[in-house]
């Protein structure tokens, strides 16, 4: 028997395999389930106790082997894969995942897009404002509540350094250096003092437009934001302007649009009204445009803001904010078909 051992180790050490295959099979041969050494452990329990130690030796010698072997084969094999003499330049390369554009990114591109063909240039001013261009140039009151810690981000108090609450200071930015024709909207951040939920969020993103010009009327006012609610929702939808107040237009306007889910005859998503809020405008106070000096006398404007995210919401039925904000690629990707 530790013969017949002898003579099975010799012949395991004739074995070179060149293929990962060859050294499954030789792994089968002597370790599989069914292979010479769970045959040779069988015997081993038969064989009379004094010829045990030598055998058990043998046996445990020949397993060893084996063992050391096969790891020192496929080890080879795998240096060899490895070295880039055998690298298959004929594979494929790993798939690329385009990348797909934030939804906001989305609807700010299309708003652009919708009043540059009207026209419009697009202006910026900076996020860190003072109080002359976020408040006091556009009308507000001293005593105003947006004025106040709880609605607006302070940076600095005495004089008044601040986080903008909405991109109509830009308006105020851009009369500054301009005289009408002015057309222009201005897309950007902005901040307030707001606890984060499904429906506020301390940042978000308007667009502001202005119009100034002399005979700028209500009706063009009208006309515009028709034209941009058919380019935006498509041409089915209807627009009504229900009277409001904002310090820097008089008179002052919220616009909704006829709810796109039921059509107007009333769902959930319009609380049974058939329409839904999408912006505030109006026409230019005559007071912005002195303090801006520009000739209240000959020039009217018209003006307006929204926030994308809001058009983000009504065009994508994504109604809790914070996932605008959250980066998640499983929100994100589902506007690859987007452009
Ligand atoms: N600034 C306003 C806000 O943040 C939106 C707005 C309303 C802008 C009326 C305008 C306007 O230009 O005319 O809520």
């Amino acid at each position: 028997m530790i013969q017949n051992i002898d003579k099975i180790l010799d012949e395991a050490r004739q074995f070179s395999a060149g293929t990962r295959e060859e050294i499954e099979q030789f792994r089968i041969k002597y370790l599989g389930k069914k292979g010479i050494l769970s045959d040779l452990f069988s015997i081993f329990k038969e064989v009379p106790a004094d010829q045990k130690k030598e055998m058990g030796k043998k046996i445990n010698e020949l397993k060893q082997f084996v063992a050391e072997r096969i790891e020192t084969l496929l080890s080879n094999l795998s240096d060899e894969n490895d070295s880039s003499d055998s690298a298959d330049l004929t594979l494929p390369g790993p798939p690329m995942q385009p990348g797909a554009r934030h939804p906001i990114s989305v609807v700010r591109n299309q708003i652009i897009e919708i009043f540059t063909s009207l026209g419009y240039n697009i202006s910026e001013g900076p996020e860190i404002e003072d109080d002359w261009h976020v408040f006091s140039a556009l009308n507000f009151p001293p005593e105003h509540p947006a004025r106040d810690m709880q609605d607006t981000f302070f940076i600095e108090k005495d004089p008044d350094i601040l986080l903008r609450t909405h991109t109509s200071s830009v308006q105020v930015r851009v009369m500054e250096k301009e005289q009408p024709p002015i057309r222009t909207i201005s897309p950007g951040r902005v901040f307030r003092n707001e606890a984060i939920s499904a429906r506020a969020h301390c940042i978000f993103h308007q667009v502001e437009g202005l119009y100034i010009d002399e005979n700028v009327s209500f009706a063009d006012l009208k006309q515009t934001l028709l034209y941009f609610a058919r380019e935006m929702f498509g041409k089915e939808v209807e627009i009504r302007l229900r009277p409001s107040y904002f310090p820097f237009t008089e008179p002052s306007a919220e616009m909704d649009i006829s709810c796109q889910i039921c059509g107007g005859r009333g769902c959930n998503v319009c609380k049974y009204t058939g329409w839904l809020e999408i912006l505030g405008c109006g026409m230019v106070d005559p007071n912005v445009l002195e303090y801006n000096n520009i000739d209240s006398k000959k020039y009217t404007g018209f003006a307006f803001g929204m926030g994308i995210e809001r058009v983000a919401m009504l065009k994508y039925q994504v109604k809790d904010l914070r996932l605008y904000f959250e980066n998640d690629v499983r929100f994100l990707e589902q506007f690859r078909a987007a452009y």
